[in-house]
């Protein structure tokens, strides 16, 4: 049966992911042009642990929406917004899937070990050495940038919805309203 409202653990999850892709994007625009250093090293190791975290509750998330489905869109909408709203949210999930293992597989092929947090090893079986990595980070790079010029326009759809049409679609995504 479809559901009327989204679950609270979708909620926690939605929002937990937006965080930290906030967090971690600046990170990587930051690590990438600083000059080599501990400062750069020590956000590397915090972009890789916040993306393989992503990773973990984008998997969370797709196993939630597998078994719980999702509300309707509200009623009023179009039918192309409807259509531009299922295509982004599923091009959203694919992305939050495929963009961290993207930056896992090249980290692990060029620059093991890849380490969780500093602690837990978690470097992937992939040979070819600097090569290989750095031709799947260049596309980790072009993805991850479509991924956030999406997350902008999904944001902004959003705040729409909210100030200028001002119907439930963001109210329903907030903690604690069954709408
Ligand atoms: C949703 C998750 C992720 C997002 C949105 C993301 C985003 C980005 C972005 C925007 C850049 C480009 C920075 C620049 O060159 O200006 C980048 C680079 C990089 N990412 Fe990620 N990333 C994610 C997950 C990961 C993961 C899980 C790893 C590794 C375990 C990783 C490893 C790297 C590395 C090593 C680079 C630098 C590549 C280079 O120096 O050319 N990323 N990432
Ligand atoms: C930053 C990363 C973000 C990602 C990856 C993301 C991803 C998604 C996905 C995949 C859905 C569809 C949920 C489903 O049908 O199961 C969704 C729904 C939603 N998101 Fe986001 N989102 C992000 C950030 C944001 C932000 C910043 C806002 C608000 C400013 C927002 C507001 C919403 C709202 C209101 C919905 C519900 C739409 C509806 O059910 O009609 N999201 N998001």
């Amino acid at each position: 049966m479809t559901p009327r409202h989204y679950a609270p653990s979708q909620k926690v999850l939605h929002w937990a992911v937006a965080a930290l892709i906030v967090a971690l994007v600046p990170i990587a625009l930051a690590m990438a042009n600083l000059p080599d250093g501990d400062l750069k090293n020590a956000l590397y190791e915090w972009h890789k642990s916040f993306g393989l975290t992503v990773l973990a509750l984008a998997l969370a998330r797709l196993l939630v929406r597998a078994a719980r489905g999702a509300p309707p869109l509200v009623a009023s909408l179009p039918a192309w917004q409807g259509r531009a709203a299922h295509a982004s949210h599923l091009a959203l999930y694919a992305l939050i899937v495929v963009v961290p293992m993207l930056g896992w597989a090249g980290t692990s092929a060029c620059c093991a070990p890849v380490m969780l947090y500093f602690t837990l090893p978690l470097t992937l079986p992939i040979s070819g050495g600097m090569p290989v990595g750095e031709a799947i980070l260049r596309v980790h790079q072009v993805a991850a940038f479509a991924l956030v010029a999406l997350v902008v326009l999904h944001a902004a759809a959003a705040l729409h919805h909210h100030l200028v049409r001002r119907d439930g679609t963001l109210r329903r995504m907030l903690p604690g309203r069954a709408e």
